[in-house]
């Protein structure tokens, strides 16, 4: 039965409750995704946002923000284009509200199709819809899965890394390797080994890159050999690893990965959920670090968020088993390729190139590292590291020997503090203590030099303020 002190009559004119009736209706019926339910009942009101515009959002209150994370790393062109993308919801609403790609057609989901297989590396030409990441995480495993079984082999296993995060349907949270996403809901899927990922601050002092990168590899190897190699369907990895803050390969490791896939007949999947669509400089991620996947899973910025869709994107050399008579994706999701949620897409990739989106992230990356840069002065920062408009600082107790923080403290110092904090000073950016503690920074990519500057300047203010707390 509703509580809601929200008036049915208020909600259906349409008219704005106020912040305090929000809250409560929030508090009684809204279950928020990965939050600690008492945490806005006693401590902080609820975080409620009302409005947004270029980079910045505004809330009930009417306290502005910049969104230092894109939403979810997934607002590309900023929150300034509703107007242009509801004509192309409207229109499309008009035309087809709904059709199904479930063994039929419509023409938005042909049209983003080409579009996304334009942009994507060469070789990848199929796309299957999903309506959001984990779903495309999903149908890679599955197609991996019913590609070599086409061929007449039985592999069913992933090979996934040390901290990534993959979703939180059951096959993403198995390729996830998040031991405190995945406990409470073991046993997951069978069976995925995980390995190292290439996060390299904590690596012996003296050691090459070169030698990081064959490390690295022998891992790989030794996990596949110990799985058993004609078991394993996939291997999944980012492009940069967002989990544990911004983990860039080291030079030769994608090539090395693909080599040993390549050996044990393995596919590779790049999971560019986040990298995909112009945060890394380059419609994707597999084209700057010369990944050559097999598969490759979007979501988020392929509508910069403006709707709910994802997609799996297909190599012809999958797709060539499928061809035979009898063969086919034993997959499907009612709202796979939604002509509406399609038509957002296709307009979000037109403002992508006529804003030149892509390229402003690519001219003005340095810009973004060289402002941040000076807070690896700050006694608490012990790495900033990442590309593109997609970083993270890693904070540390001791900078000297790169001690981090225990459990119990970088929960209080991430959670209770740093989170609040930076909301107060206006700067949504997130404090994540899933591995070591980071603070992640990926703004829309439509950000500038004053943006830069605003994020440098908090982060600087914040964080020096919290060095002094933990001594
Ligand atoms: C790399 C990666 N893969 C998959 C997902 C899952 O996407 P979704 O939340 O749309 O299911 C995410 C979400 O953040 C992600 O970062």
């Amino acid at each position: 039965m509703s509580t809601s002190p929200i008036a049915p009559d208020v909600a259906a004119a349409g008219q704005r409750a106020a912040p305090e009736q929000l809250r409560q209706a929030a508090q009684d019926h809204l279950w928020l995704h990965f939050s600690q339910r008492a945490d806005f009942a006693h401590e902080r009101p609820l975080p409620i946002i009302a409005s947004g515009d270029g980079c910045y959002l505004t809330d009930v209150d009417g306290k502005r923000f910049l969104d230092g994370l894109a939403g979810l790393f997934a607002v590309q062109i900023g929150y300034g284009h509703g107007e242009e993308m509801g004509e192309a919801a409207a229109a499309q609403m008009r035309e087809l509200p709904y059709y199904t790609n479930w063994n039929a057609a419509h023409p938005r989901a042909i049209e983003l199709a080409q579009e996304v297989a334009s942009l994507a590396p060469d070789g990848l030409d199929h796309v299957f819809f999903t309506s959001g990441g984990a779903e495309a995480v999903e149908s890679a495993w599955k197609i991996a899965r019913e590609y070599h079984s086409l061929r007449g082999e039985r592999r069913w296993k992933a090979i996934g890394r040390d901290v990534a995060y993959h979703g939180t349907s059951m096959g993403a949270l198995s390729i996830t390797g998040l031991p405190s996403l995945r406990a409470p809901f073991e046993p997951l899927v069978p069976q995925v080994g995980h390995v190292r990922n290439t996060n390299r601050f904590h690596r012996p002092e003296g050691e090459t890159e070169q030698q990081f990168t064959a490390f690295l590899l022998d891992d790989l190897e030794q996990r596949i050999e110990s799985e058993g190699p004609d078991t394993v369907a996939m291997v999944i990895m980012e492009p940069v690893q967002n989990a544990g803050g911004a983990f860039t390969p080291p030079a030769g490791y994608f090539q090395g990965v693909r080599e040993i896939c390549d050996r044990h007949g393995i596919l590779l999947c790049a999971d560019e959920v986040i990298t995909g669509f112009g945060r890394l400089g380059d419609w994707f991620g597999s084209t700057r670090y010369d990944i050559k996947p097999d598969l490759i899973t979007s979501a988020k910025g392929l509508s910069s968020a403006y709707a709910s869709i994802g997609a799996l994107i297909i190599s012809d050399k999958v797709a060539e088993p499928f061809k035979q008579p009898g063969a086919m994706f034993t997959h499907g999701i009612t709202f796979g390729g939604h002509p509406v949620q399609a038509a957002i897409a296709l307009k979000n990739i037109e403002i992508m190139k006529r804003e030149r989106v892509v390229e402003n992230v690519a001219d003005h990356q340095d810009d973004f590292r060289r402002t941040l840069a000076p807070l690896l002065d700050l006694p608490i920062v012990g790495d900033l590291r990442g590309t593109g408009f997609f970083y993270a600082i890693e904070l540390v107790k001791d900078k000297d020997s790169r001690t981090g923080f225990s459990d119990e403290e970088a929960h209080t110092l991430l959670h209770d503090y740093l989170s609040n904090r930076l909301y107060d000073a206006g700067l949504i950016c997130r404090a994540d203590d899933r591995g070591d503690p980071v603070v992640q920074i990926s703004p829309p990519l439509i950000a500038e030099q004053q943006q830069f500057d605003e994020i440098a300047g908090i982060l600087g203010e914040v964080l020096t303020e919290a060095a002094t707390r933990i001594r």
